[in-house]
């Protein structure tokens, strides 16, 4: 495949989505390409050929050469790498795995996902373990002063620090190796949720110095659903185990990740078939043009709005969160019904979410979309 192709429509052929639909939203469930869907296929194929001599005899290296991939594009060792079906699965194995004391303490931030808030609740909050919140400011502007203000949070019960790379409801990057190197200066372990962070922005996971890392690649990377990674530093790995117990306890990680019980592993398997598809594309390119083209648009729908955006353009890549004009106290229950609405009523896929209390729409930008995608939702997100 030739470098600096084009992109917006010509791209869509890529993918099997459905013509009539502006898909705005690459962030939520991601896009697969036509081209890893087939090379997903052919390893069904092939271990439907001969489950028992695929299960015992091919998966086992098959994993470990993806995993080895996936290291080559996120960075470190192959051997730091395992798979997971998506990043709450990831988060819950880290929790899952630490042995908590009643008094101990979670900073998370306040746009943490709402699922990662619910596992936090569940394995935190059953032992008397109270989740913190640090503040993301709306609209997100200034790094230093969230790094001041989580050194400021760190107490002496403070454990762990569960930290949004980009946050689902502002869109907004943090500041992460700041916020880890305070953390960590605290001896408080850092478990980095990177759901839309691979292939959105440019990674060195190992460089970070987190503790775990969790990360889809079924968003930003174009894999297959239920493609996702999990990366343990060296010391952590001996105490990390995947929430289902299966036949390779006590071999430690990854080889504990490898084997869950019988499962499709073929969106694993086509990892590095969705990361040929993006290297060949050029990361650094995608990444430019997502970026330009979530930029303007958002710039467009802020002025045409006369509202605001959740994170200055230094805080932001492919994704935007901009204030709709609608009145009104926003929560789940009013805003999920207004995103199907964009999508029965205008054939637009676009989050609307509540984000302190009011309205807001996110945008997200990918190789197939162009700025005629976006420009209808000036007069419906008037009218919303
Ligand atoms: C910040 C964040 N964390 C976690 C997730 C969960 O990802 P998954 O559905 O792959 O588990 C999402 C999904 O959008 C997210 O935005």
């Amino acid at each position: 495949m030739p470098r600096n192709m084009p992109f917006g429509a010509v791209r869509r052929g890529d993918f099997p989505l459905a013509p009539g639909l502006a898909h705005l939203n690459h962030g939520s469930f991601g896009a697969t390409p036509h081209v890893v869907l087939a090379a997903q296929d052919a390893w069904r194929a092939r271990l439907e050929a001969n489950p028992t001599g695929f299960f015992f005899e091919v998966l086992p290296e098959a994993l470990r050469q993806a995993a080895d991939r996936v290291a080559r594009f996120l960075g470190g060792d192959g051997a730091d790498w395992a798979f997971v079906e998506n990043t709450t699965a990831g988060i819950n194995a880290v929790l899952a795995s630490l042995s908590w004391q009643a008094g101990d303490q979670v900073i998370a931030t306040s746009q943490v996902y709402n699922a990662v808030q619910q596992a936090l609740a569940h394995h935190a909050g059953r032992v008397g373990v109270e989740v913190v919140p640090l503040p993301v400011p709306v609209p997100f502007v200034d790094a230093d002063r969230l790094v001041q203000a989580a050194a400021r949070l760190i107490g002496p019960c403070t454990r762990l620090a569960v930290l949004d790379h980009i946050t689902s409801t502002g869109g907004t990057v943090l500041p992460l190796a700041a916020l880890i190197g305070a953390f960590r200066a605290a001896g408080v372990s850092v478990l980095v949720d990177g759901a839309h962070a691979p292939g959105q922005v440019a990674l060195d996971v190992p460089a970070l110095g987190a503790d775990w890392y969790i990360g889809n690649l079924h968003k930003w990377c174009f894999a297959a659903k239920g493609c996702a990674v999990i990366w343990a530093a060296p010391h952590r790995q001996a105490e990390l185990h995947p929430t289902v117990i299966s036949h390779p306890y006590g071999q430690g990680f990854p080889a504990e990740f490898d084997y869950v019980g019988t499962r499709d592993p073929s969106a694993w398997l086509a990892a590095p078939a969705a990361l040929d598809y993006l290297e060949a594309l050029g990361p650094e390119a995608v990444r430019a043009h997502n970026d330009a083209l979530a930029r303007e648009m958002a710039d467009m729908l802020a002025d045409a709005w006369g509202t605001e955006i959740a994170a200055a353009p230094a805080h932001r890549a492919a994704m935007a969160t901009i204030r709709l004009p609608k009145e009104g106290v926003a929560d789940r229950s009013v805003t999920r019904p207004l995103s199907l609405r964009l999508i029965r009523e205008h054939g637009i896929v676009a989050p609307v979410m509540p984000l302190e209390g009011r309205h807001w729409l996110r945008i997200s930008a990918q190789i197939y979309n162009e700025p005629a995608d976006y420009e209808r939702l000036i007069a419906i997100g008037r009218a919303i």
